[in-house]
């Protein structure tokens, strides 16, 4: 905290610019004025606490539901500028990376800061390709999900158990663990993903290949049938690649903050990402790709569009795929998926369901309930129409998008963890029930 006394207003010109990055503030209960200090376009929230009625008073709070205007952290890895429809991972934009890097090296630049170097690269890509097999025993912790267990109930629950396989990884403050329990995590993820999936379909598991790229690798698990050797169609594999990159990670989101939330008890990483896991797995965050082909379904035909976005509009539905809490602008993410969704339908055909989807873009952006909102796709609206027609089930999407951010978790917890201003995640309440009263004898409460 630094907490700035109540003190004179900057008036005159000749003041300095740090006497005038300053917020004042003016009681009207108490006539009292304060003088709290603005930096990079915050106030502290326990400045406020100066501001009380009295001395037993506990002193001003800031009411936040949903933090839609809290700044939890400081953060040097992702950049969003909402308005403008701008992410960028390291000062990198993301359009460059989507078409330049891999998805382990963006990794490797989202945990480290920087982009690697060709050694770096490969040592790291070494590292988490030999960290991609999972203890037999967690093949028998998966046998014991029915066959129609969403994967990614089974993904959050295998994640959990990892924690008990590797009790080593409570230790957070070691920098050595922390780095074996990363590699692991991204190494073991697809694994794990794969292993659900191939459960779902009473399929032998597929082992990992580490002469093949991340995805490609992924692929293989996940598709791989009699042939000795899994070779990945490399329009899919370069597309799957790209969708992780721009999957990779989102600053603060809700399971960006579960994460750091629950790794701010200092519990070990893998408890934290199964945690962040089923944050994701929610219709209104990660499992909102599911819910968008679902409804693209349900929809049916391009007919149709007209009478749901009807049904939108009065508030009897969502469109899913539409609408950010930071963007207020095309999704750029969205835009980058819009084209490659055109490169894999050449190769695996084109996708019924596209054309219902753009026709519901088409109609949104011209609709005032819609533009008054400033609702744009976001990057669930097409992601789901290629899943779909690189084979994947509608359950494994959100899968998918576990995969590829759990690079950006495990960046954000160790940042949490590093940073000297993070403490054990606590916030306030304001208490609305009731005020102290007697316990009534069951036999004095009514029918
Ligand atoms: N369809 C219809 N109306 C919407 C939608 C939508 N998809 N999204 C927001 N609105 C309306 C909402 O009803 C509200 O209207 P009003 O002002 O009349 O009450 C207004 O727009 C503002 O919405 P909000 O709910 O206050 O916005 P939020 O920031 O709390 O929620 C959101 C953001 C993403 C949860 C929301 O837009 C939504 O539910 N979208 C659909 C689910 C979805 O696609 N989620 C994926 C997000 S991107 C991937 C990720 O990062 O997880």
């Amino acid at each position: 905290m630094d907490p700035v006394k109540p003190g004179p207003l900057a008036t005159t010109e000749e003041s300095s610019a740090v006497e005038r990055d300053t917020l004042t503030l003016i009681d009207n209960r108490t006539g009292k004025k304060y003088e709290v200090r603005i930096s990079q376009g915050t106030i502290r929230a326990l400045d406020l606490r100066q501001i009380k009625l009295d001395q037993d008073d506990f002193g001003l709070m800031s009411y936040d539901p949903a933090f839609t205007n809290t700044v939890s952290c400081k953060s040097r890895i992702t950049f969003i500028d909402g308005d403008r429809g701008i992410l960028r991972y390291r000062g990198y934009p993301i359009e460059e990376l989507a078409e330049k890097s891999t998805y382990l090296e963006t990794a490797y630049l989202i945990l480290y800061g920087e982009l690697p170097t060709r050694q770096q690269l490969e040592d790291w890509t070494y590292r988490v390709s030999h960290h991609t097999f999972i203890h037999e025993s967690i093949k028998k912790f998966l046998d014991g999900f029915h066959y129609d267990a969403h994967p990614m109930g089974m993904l959050i629950s295998t994640i959990a158990a990892l924690s008990a396989f590797y009790p080593e990884a409570k230790d957070v403050f070691n920098a050595d663990s922390r780095r074996k329990q990363i590699w692991r995590l991204i190494g073991k993820m697809p694994t794990v993903a794969a292993f659900a999936y191939r459960h779902s379909l009473g399929m032998p598991y597929v082992y990992p290949d580490n002469e093949l790229s991340y995805t490609g690798n992924f692929l293989n698990m996940l598709f791989r049938m009699t042939e000795l050797r899994y070779r990945p169609n490399p329009t899919v594999e370069r597309a799957l690649e790209v969708l992780f990159i721009l999957h990779a990670d989102h600053e603060q989101n809700c399971s960006a903050n579960t994460m750091r939330n629950v790794g701010s008890s200092h519990a070990d990483p893998y408890s934290a990402t199964a945690a962040a896991c089923a944050a994701l797995y929610g219709p209104l965050h990660g499992g909102a790709n599911e819910e968008v082909l679902r409804m693209l379904m349900e929809i049916g035909s391009l007919g149709r569009v007209p009478e749901y976005i009807k049904r939108v509009k009065a508030g009897e539905k969502k469109l899913m795929g539409f609408g950010h809490r930071v963007y207020k602008n095309y999704d750029p993410r969205a835009k980058i998926i819009k084209h490659i969704a055109d490169e894999v339908f050449e190769v695996t055909g084109r996708n019924p369901l596209r054309e219902i989807a753009l026709e519901c873009e088409r109609i949104a952006l011209q609709e005032d309930y819609f533009v008054s909102r400033k609702l744009y796709p976001n990057v669930d609206f097409y992601t789901g129409l290629i899943y779909q027609s690189m084979g994947f089930p509608v359950t494994m999407f959100p899968v998918l998008f576990a995969i590829a951010r759990t690079a950006g978790w495990v960046a954000q917890w160790e940042e949490m963890l590093l940073d000297p201003e993070q403490k054990i995640a606590r916030p306030r309440q304001v208490y609305c029930g009731h005020e102290q009263r007697s316990y009534i004898p069951i036999q004095q409460r009514g029918l």
